[in-house]
């Protein structure tokens, strides 16, 4: 969705979002995803000053935004450090991804309306949240309530995405 009404959330539905990505799978079940929750005005408009301006356009009026991140080396990593295979941290972000569509999930669900963002700059928003340097700052998830119609992109076919041998 790339137009907000400006209508906030409460808390309670960011919780209920965090209560349902909980139920996403991941690698070993190691849960490395993480959400840093931008609600207050004042954390909204830095999270905004931290995007393109394409993007601040987008979310001129998102009552909220999602910041998500990863614990770097643990999904898809042995115990002793030692990724598993050739993918390394690009299964924790394979399992951040999961997540994060378990939580437009949860968010549509409860009538909200969301808009990955992953032109954003990261190093603004580690300092404004003071997001460990263990974590992988991926995606920004705008949060709130449509206006308008979203137009859907269109999509390829189906036979383009899969082969049956
Ligand atoms: C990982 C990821 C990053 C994205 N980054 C941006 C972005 O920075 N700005 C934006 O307007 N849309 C972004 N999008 C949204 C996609 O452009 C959008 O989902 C795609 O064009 C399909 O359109 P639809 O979801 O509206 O059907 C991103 C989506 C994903 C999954």
């Amino acid at each position: 969705m790339r137009a907000f009404d400006g209508r906030p959330v409460s808390r309670e539905q960011i919780q209920k979002i965090a209560e349902d990505i909980r139920m996403a799978p991941s690698w070993k079940n190691s849960q490395t995803g993480r959400i840093y929750a931008a609600y207050s005005p004042e954390y909204v408009e830095e999270v905004r000053k931290a995007l393109p301006e394409f993007n601040q356009r987008s979310t001129e009026k998102a009552p909220a935004f999602l910041v998500s991140t990863f614990k770097k080396g643990i999904a898809g990593f042995a115990a002793d450090g030692t990724p598993t295979n050739e993918l390394g941290d690009g299964w924790g972000a394979y399992d951040l991804g999961l997540q994060n569509a378990y939580l437009i999930l949860s968010a549509s669900e409860q009538g909200l309306d969301t808009l990955i963002m992953g032109c954003r700059d990261a190093d603004a928003l580690r300092k404004l949240f003071s997001i460990p340097a263990e974590e992988e700052i991926v995606a920004v998830i705008a949060l709130g309530y449509r206006a308008g119609e979203p137009v859907m992109r269109p999509r390829k076919p189906a036979e383009e995405l899969l082969q049956i041998r």
